[in-house]
């Protein structure tokens, strides 16, 4: 499938929020997404099929480094390589802003999210104990470096 990737706009923020919501036991209020895309240090970047909303990810930027604190495909666009391709488009987007470190935290149990991070070179660098609610669980803090 062919998608597009683009930045956020207004109009995306419902689509955005009801994809969030979906996915997630304790969903960003459509305020934090009103956020992320009027500040310039944040963006969000979407992955659109056919003008539907697939994907999208956010990062909060503090150059040299970043944080992904977001990052959701719809369910029914799963395991086909999106959130792969997504991610792609926003490291390079990330480097063409001179970013070479991420940070993010991602639930103990949630396989496909550490897999995913794990297969672009993300590394453990701690545990947040207690971290999330809904239900209650550790983070594992990860780290990207570029390295060329
Ligand atoms: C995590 C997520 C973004 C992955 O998106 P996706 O489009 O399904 O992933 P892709 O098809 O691009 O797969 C990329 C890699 O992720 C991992 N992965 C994806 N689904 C997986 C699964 N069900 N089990 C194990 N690993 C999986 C694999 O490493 C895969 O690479 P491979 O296909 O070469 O094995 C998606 O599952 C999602 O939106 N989850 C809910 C929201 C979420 O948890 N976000 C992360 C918050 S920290």
């Amino acid at each position: 499938m062919a998608f597009t990737y683009r930045f956020a706009n207004e109009k995306d923020l419902p689509s955005i929020v009801e994809i969030e919501n979906e996915a997630m036991s304790c969903p960003w209020s459509l305020k934090s997404y009103e956020e992320a895309i009027s500040s310039d240090h944040s963006f969000i970047m979407v992955a659109e099929d056919d003008g539907q909303i697939a994907a999208f990810s956010v990062f909060y930027l503090t150059p040299p480094e970043a944080e992904l604190p977001d990052i959701v495909v719809d369910e029914k666009y799963r395991g086909q390589g999106l959130g792969r391709q997504l991610l792609t488009k926003s490291l390079e987007e990330l480097e063409t802003r001179g970013i070479d470190t991420i940070f993010l935290e991602v639930r103990v149990s949630n396989t496909p999210a550490r897999r995913l991070y794990e297969s672009f070179g993300f590394e453990e660098i701690g545990v947040r104990k207690y971290f999330y609610s809904n239900p209650v669980e550790d983070a594992i803090c990860m780290k990207f470096e570029r390295t060329i």
